[in-house]
């Protein structure tokens, strides 16, 4: 060896030995770090829970990277991770690692199956976020549990909000809030995007039936009831939940009628009319809140930063989460045309306001968002806000403490007081409409009944659509342990004969419409299922309110019977029954009261329920005219039933309306106290709906010829009476303009209530 090669020797040995020294010295180094890292999280402040939430956020959002951050801003639907592509609940193990640990998808939505299965889906998907992935951010799940745990299989399915808000019993929105709370939270379903806030004046939309009918001050105490109640349901700890205010804004009232059609709604009318329920419930603490899939006076609502920054964020202070509506963001191009392609609504409805894209089944949004913030079109500073309310919601929920679901109670789904609060809701929801001669509650000589109609033997028909299934399950899906109205007749009335029609004597030229009549011949009364099947959003686009031509030939041919015909309305919105209704006996609005519906409907025929609910919408009696009860002078208001319509078997006086004062100064102003009696003037105890009106005479924007501003009911045994009182505020005398300031001005009020009139004067 000479002493060159000597030389290289030692030097490549040095090399190698420094080389090794270094690369070990690299490897020891990382795995310091990750150990420190891995200690650092586990004392991390965001895992601390004893720390304000702010805090928190604060650390976690330190730690993320810009895909974090992105990813929790999307949301998906649980068909894109289940292994047949369907709502079923089975999860795909890859898929759901793939969108979690590549994507980083803080949030899944959606599904339908069994209380257990709905644990395991749950808990699989819960577990890949929280220990395969970097920081461990629980995702959050959003479901449709509008009314009832609607997606659980023997769940207690409630009446849909229009049933509830026939109540006028803000009471009963609260229990359904807490069972669908209670039957909910063990399932992991912690974002619910209910209520429905939308106010409900436009008949023919399809989506009356998700509403609370057409007055603000209805749909605004009966959302903030139930937004109160579901947020804040001590029964369902360790969980919390959110609620979700939906759809903002000027949603209901599309011009065509049709489902995500567009509104054209002055901005007056928004604030006075649209934007009561929502601001009720930002009041009730509302977590989260879901934009109008519509476009709203030419803006797709998405896209507006009017909307979503100027009057949300701003005016109204909502600091919460706002989700858009299902693939929104792509439909401001394919259906609005409000955008050229995808990645530029993405950065329209970003700078507008929203905080997670629905996505649903792609993850475009995550990668428009990176090209956006590359490109400087969105900030750091921008996903920093969207991200830190997002963690916020979760870190408030309790989420990183207790995000997997639970077995150990799954006995509360469909449990007996559930069932219960459904029933006591469903019977107070049934609105009678008419009575001739007081053939309700059946006599004992009404000996035999003939039942008929599409709903006569269907338990899909009176829960309606969002049960089991978008357009509502199959009859074979439905729950159990329930009763059809058959079913129930039978029960209820066990010493009078029921018989059952078949349900193809709808058709008239079917032989089955032929054997109606024939068993019709010796019934004493039939009793006629009339209405809507059901539909979801723009399944449900009609052209206009007719009723089914069957219905309305099976409906003639009862009356020619010369039986007593009682008519039940069940559906999700009032068609046209005008000419039906002189030649028969009784008319009840059923809408869609839920599990308990056949008994509810069965004890208000037998007499052992007293109906007490009342119309929160006007019945139109023409296809083409309809306005709400608080349209302008110049309108003309002739429904079939106007809102407030209904009674009960027993009647109601009232008398003796007194003020406190006639003449009132807004300078020093003293809140007008207001009393009236009401007394049960009849041999039956039950309960009446107090609706109290308010009439602004004159105004310098047209005021409508009245206003509910306040509502009760109130339960009377026969012979008592009670006083009713009221407080008007300076806030009820004033309404506001464009802008959103109050206006108030001196002049001439009338109040109302019942057959009561009291007039007072502002100075
Ligand atoms: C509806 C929303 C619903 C969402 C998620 C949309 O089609 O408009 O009300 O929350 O789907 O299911």
């Amino acid at each position: 060896m000479n002493f060159q090669t000597a030389l290289q020797k030692v030097f490549i040995w040095f090399f190698l030995c420094v080389a090794t020294q270094a690369s070990f010295g690299q490897k020891s180094k990382a795995v310091k770090k990750q150990k420190i890292l891995a200690t650092d999280l586990s004392k991390a402040i965001y895992k601390d829970a004893g720390l304000p939430v702010n805090q928190r956020v604060k650390d976690l959002l330190s730690r993320m990277t810009l895909e974090e951050k992105i990813g929790q801003m999307t949301q998906l639907c649980a068909s894109s991770i289940t292994l047949d592509g369907t709502k079923n609940l089975d999860l795909n193990l890859e898929k759901i690692r793939g969108y979690i640990k590549n994507n980083h998808i803080g949030s899944f939505l959606s599904g339908t199956g069994k209380a257990q299965r709905w644990v395991d889906f749950v808990t699989g998907i819960q577990k890949v976020a929280i220990t395969e992935t970097r920081l461990g951010i629980p995702i959050i799940f959003g479901m449709d549990n509008v009314h009832g745990s609607d997606y659980t299989d023997e769940a207690t399915i409630l009446p849909h909000n229009l049933n509830l808000a026939c109540t006028f019993n803000t009471t009963l929105a609260a229990d359904a809030a807490k069972v669908t709370a209670i039957e909910s939270a063990d399932l992991g379903h912690i974002w619910n995007f209910a209520p429905v806030l939308d106010v409900g004046k436009n008949p023919i939309w399809p989506r009356l039936y998700e509403t609370f009918g057409e007055d603000p001050l209805v749909c605004a105490r009966m959302g903030a009831t139930f937004t109160q109640a579901f947020q804040n349901c001590p029964e369902v700890a360790p969980y919390q939940l959110a609620a979700c205010a939906k759809h903002f804004i000027g949603y209901s009232d599309p011009k065509s009628g049709w489902d995500r059609t567009p509104s054209e709604i002055p901005d007056q009318i928004l604030r006075e009319f649209f934007m009561p329920p929502f601001e009720a419930a930002f009041k009730a603490g509302i977590k989260t809140l879901m934009v109008n899939s519509g476009e709203l006076n030419g803006e797709p609502v998405h896209g507006s930063k009017k909307i979503l920054n100027q009057w949300l964020r701003k005016e109204m202070g909502f600091e919460g989460v706002i989700v858009t509506d299902i693939k929104d963001i792509n439909k401001i191009v394919t259906m609005h045309g409000g955008a050229a392609d995808e990645k530029e609504a993405t950065l329209k409805s970003i700078e507008a306001g929203i905080d997670v894209s629905m996505a649903c089944s792609d993850v475009n949004f995550c990668r428009y968002m990176l090209e956006l913030h590359k490109e400087g079109k969105i900030s750091t500073k921008r996903i920093d806000e969207s991200v830190s309310r997002i963690l916020k919601l979760k870190f408030e929920l309790g989420l990183f403490e207790n995000p997997y679901p639970r077995a150990d109670r799954l006995n509360k789904i469909g449990a007996k007081e559930h069932y219960t609060s459904a029933l006591k809701a469903a019977e107070e929801s049934l609105v009678l409409l008419k009575n001739e001669d007081g053939i309700l509650p059946f006599k004992p000589e009404v000996q035999k009944i003939l039942l008929a109609g599409f709903a006569a033997n269907s338990k899909r028909n009176l829960n309606g659509a969002w049960t089991f299934e978008w357009l509502g399950a199959p009859e074979n899906r439905q729950p159990s342990g329930m009763l059809t109205l058959f079913d129930a007749l039978k029960l209820e009335m066990p010493n009078k004969e029921i018989l059952l029609a078949d349900s193809n004597a709808e058709t008239p030229n079917h032989p089955a419409r032929k054997s109606f009549l024939k068993q019709a011949e010796d019934v004493d009364a039939i009793v006629l299922t009339i209405g809507e099947t059901p539909y979801s959003e723009f399944k449900g686009n009609i052209n206009d309110l007719k009723l089914n031509d069957n219905q309305i030939s099976l409906v003639k041919d009862a009356i020619q019977t010369g039986r007593h015909v009682v008519l039940l309305y069940i559906g999700g919105r009032p068609r046209l029954v005008k000419d039906l209704l002189p030649k028969t006996d009784a008319f009840i609005f059923c809408g869609h009261p839920g599990v308990a519906a056949g008994e509810a409907i069965a004890k208000v025929l037998s007499g052992k329920v007293n109906p007490s609910g009342r119309l929160p919408f006007s019945w139109p009696s023409e296809s083409s005219h309809w306005v709400p009860y608080y349209h302008k002078k110049s309108d003309k208001y002739q429904p079939l039933f106007s809102f407030g319509s209904g009674f009960g078997y027993s009647s109601f006086l009232y008398s003796n309306l007194t003020l406190s004062d006639t003449v009132l100064s807004a300078k020093d102003f003293k809140p007008l106290k207001v009393q009236c009696s009401l007394e049960n003037n009849s041999h039956l105890s039950g309960a009446e709906v107090a609706l109290w009106y308010l009439t602004d005479e004159v105004g310098t924007i047209t005021r409508p010829v009245k206003k509910l501003v306040h509502f009760e009911k109130v339960s009377l045994n026969a012979g008592k009476s009670t006083s009713l009182n009221l407080s008007i505020s300076l806030e009820d005398l004033s309404y506001p303009d464009e802008k959103g300031n109050r206006v108030l001005e001196p002049g001439f009020y009338t109040l109302t209530i019942g057959s009561q009139k009291a007039r007072f004067r502002l100075k």
